[in-house]
This record gives structure tokens, sequence and C-alpha cells, in this order.
């Protein structure tokens, strides 16, 4: 693609910047809150820092104005797709107003991921705003179960709702995150994947990661990608589909009898390194180049010191052209016992 862009006549577009791997920067997730009203296991443990997680204050977070500054900055960068994230992204106050700013950028693909528990009474603000579509977390439908992972008393109707809030309002098409946890939630793939086939929705299954350092990630507690579409397409035969782009990180798969479209991401025994485009800024506007990342780049600073456009896409430019990251590649037992960044914090 970029021997194409040089080569044309049309007005210049900005070449996409490359890391030392050649891999171009076209995907930003914006963390807008480090605060969730769910303590998923997987993600912010209870028995880690009890109820109350070291929260940002107020003044540390990133304001509405210097997210879309920073986003236009990147669109200018060759960023294709802006997803904000959390945290959960909506329990931070007037989210909308954010998305109304980043919906006037234009070429770019705007969405969100979401527990969905606000989900059912914002959705229909939040297309109003100009959100295209919207990824939803949900690991189980029966309460039990749904209870132990999220570690709250949330029931699962209610996300279900915002689901169908989602749909109703329009956000197309609604993908449903599914992390899958052994011995937690494993009994949960089949009853999930017959409540979706169908619905025009898309589930998608996640293996159990070692993100952070808090969530005690062990190897054996993984469900594979090939033992997650074994067990659904032993019952309802499956197909593989086509990539949408290149580098995306669930693998497609349709049900033969043409009932719908399922992912599975398996970020863990087929890790996707080689062509990942991703960038991630935090709540408080450091800039990381991996999910797995032990350090981050301070933007802030930069932006709240009068740095101009042209200063801070140097910036950008320079801390992207020096990245090597591929942790999933590269995940032993050991690594997974890093100091990494919290997902909370950084943005799943
Ligand atoms: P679309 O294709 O835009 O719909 O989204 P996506 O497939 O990127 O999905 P989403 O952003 O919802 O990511 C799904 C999950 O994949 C995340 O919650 C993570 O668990 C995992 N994931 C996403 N990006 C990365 C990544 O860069 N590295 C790793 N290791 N895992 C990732
Ligand atoms: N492993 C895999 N996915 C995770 N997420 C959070 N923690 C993990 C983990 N340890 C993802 C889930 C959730 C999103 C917000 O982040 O997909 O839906
Ligand atoms: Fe909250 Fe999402 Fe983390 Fe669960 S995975 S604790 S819903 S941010
Ligand atoms: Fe990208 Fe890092 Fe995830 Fe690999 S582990 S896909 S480099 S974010």
């Amino acid at each position: 693609m970029a021997e194409l862009r040089t080569a044309s006549t049309a007005p210049a577009a900005p070449v996409a910047a490359r890391d030392r791997q050649g891999r171009p920067l076209r995907d930003l997730r914006v963390s807008v809150t480090d605060r969730c009203n769910f303590r998923c296991v997987y993600c912010m443990p209870k028995e880690v820092f009890g109820k109350d997680y070291p929260f940002l204050d107020r003044g540390e977070i990133l304001t509405f104005e210097e997210i879309a500054r920073m986003a236009r900055i990147f669109r200018e960068l060759g960023v294709e797709k802006i997803r904000l994230t959390g945290g959960e992204p909506l329990v931070r106050r007037n989210l909308e107003q954010l998305i109304e700013m980043l919906a006037r950028i234009p070429g770019l693909d705007l969405t969100l991921t979401t527990n969905g528990s606000l989900l059912k009474r914002q959705a229909r603000a939040l297309r109003d705003a100009g959100l295209k579509r919207i990824t939803v977390s949900l690991d189980s439908l029966d309460d039990a179960v749904f209870r132990r992972m999220n570690d709250v008393d949330f029931p699962v109707a209610r996300v279900l709702e915002g689901v169908e809030a989602a749909a109703a309002a329009g956000l197309s098409p609604v993908k449903i995150n599914m992390v899958v946890k052994r011995g937690e939630n494993d009994a949960s793939v089949l009853p999930m994947a017959r409540h979706f086939r169908g619905s025009g929705h898309i589930l998608r299954y996640i293996e159990y990661m070692d993100v952070g350092h808090t969530n005690g990630w062990r190897m054996e507690d993984v469900v594979t990608a090939r033992e997650i579409i074994e067990m659904i397409g032993a019952e309802t035969p499956l197909e593989p589909v086509e990539p949408n782009y290149t580098g995306e990180v669930a693998e497609r798969w349709r049900y033969r009898d043409g009932s719908g479209e399922i992912g599975v991401i398996a970020s863990v025994t087929q890790a996707f390194c080689r062509d990942c485009t991703r960038i991630r800024l935090s709540t408080e506007g450091k800039l990381y180049t991996c999910l797995f990342a032990t350090g981050g780049h301070d933007l802030r600073a930069l932006l709240r010191g009068g740095a101009s456009d042209r200063e801070i896409t140097d910036t950008v430019t320079g801390i992207w052209a020096k990245r090597t990251d591929r942790y999933s590649e590269i995940r032993t037992a050991q690594t997974a016992k890093l100091q990494k960044i919290e997902m909370s914090y950084i943005g799943g």
C-alpha cells in the first residue's frame, strides 16, 4: 500500500510511520478511564487491591480536548481506527461529547469496548454522537458463572439488554467478547454460541492472557482457540472466513448453514505480533507500543507543556520508529511474571 501511495499523483498523503519490523501504525486504542464497576478475575482481581485500586485523580487524566487533539495527530500519521476502552469507558461522564469530537475527524473507524452494564441507557446517545459500532464483553449467560468471572453482582440479562439496545440504535456490527478461562467459564462456550447464532452479532472467544501482573496467569488456564473451534464445530459445522484486513486480531469462522459468524482470538497459542499495528494511549496520556509493555512514554507533559502538533508528531513518529515489540511471540512462564502495565489502565 505504501508503494502505491508514494507512486500516486494524488496530493501527498502522509506516508504511514513504520516500526523496526516494518509495521505501520494503524490503530489507536484510547483508555478514557482506569475505573471500572466490574472486577474481572483476569483483569482487576479484587484480591490484589480489594475494591480500591489506586485510581488516578481527575487532574491526571487526559481531557476530551487533549484526547481529540491526539486523535487528530494520530489520524495524520495514518491511524484508521480508534477504539475507546478503559477500565469501563461508559463510566466516564459525558463520554458522548468525546465521541462527537472524534466523529468529526474524517476517515476514522470509531468504536468502543464496554462491559455493557451501562449500555442500555447510553446506546442511543453514543450512536447519535457518531459512534459506528461497538464491542461488548460477556463471559457467560449463567449469572453464577458471570459473577464468578467479574466478581460483582450484576445480572447477565442487563448486559443482554445493552446489546439489544446497541443493535436497535444502529450500532453495527455488535461484537461480543468472551474471555475463556479453564475451569471457570469453559462450560459457557457452547451456550454462548447457541445464544448468539442467528442473532447477527459476532461472538469472539478470547484466549486468557497474562496481561498486567495481578491476574496470576498460568498456561493451564488457557482454553485454546483450536479447542473452542472443535467444540463448536462438532455441534454446528464451521468453515474459515478470509480476514477483513491484514493483521485482524480475530480469526473468522462461519456456520456452514449460514446462521452467522464467530471469531477466535488466539493471542497466546497463535501470536499475531507480526502484523501488529496497534498503539495505546493510557488514561493519563502515556503511550504504550505493546499491550504487555512495562513502560510508556509521557505525552501529557508535551500536551500540557505547550508543545506544537509538529513536536508531538515527531515524538510519536520517533517512538514508533524504535518499536520492536512482539511480546506474545516470546512469552514464557518467566515473562508472564514481569511487572507489566495493567490492562484496565492501558486499555484492552
Ligand atoms: P475489530 O477487528 O476492530 O472489531 O477489533 P479487534 O478484533 O481488534 O477486537 P478488540 O479490540 O475487541 O480486541 C479483542 C481482544 O483481543 C482484546 O480484548 C484483547 O484481549 C485481544 N487483543 C487486542 N489487541 C491485542 C494486541 O495487540 N495484543 C494482544 N496480545 N491481544 C490483543
Ligand atoms: N486475557 C484476555 N483478554 C482480556 N481482556 C481483559 N483482560 C484479559 C485477559 N487477561 C479483554 C477482554 C475484555 C476486554 C475489555 O479486555 O476481552 O472484553
Ligand atoms: Fe472492567 Fe473490562 Fe477489566 Fe472486566 S475486563 S474489570 S469489565 S475493564
Ligand atoms: Fe502487538 Fe504486543 Fe500484542 Fe504482540 S503482544 S500483538 S506486539 S500488542
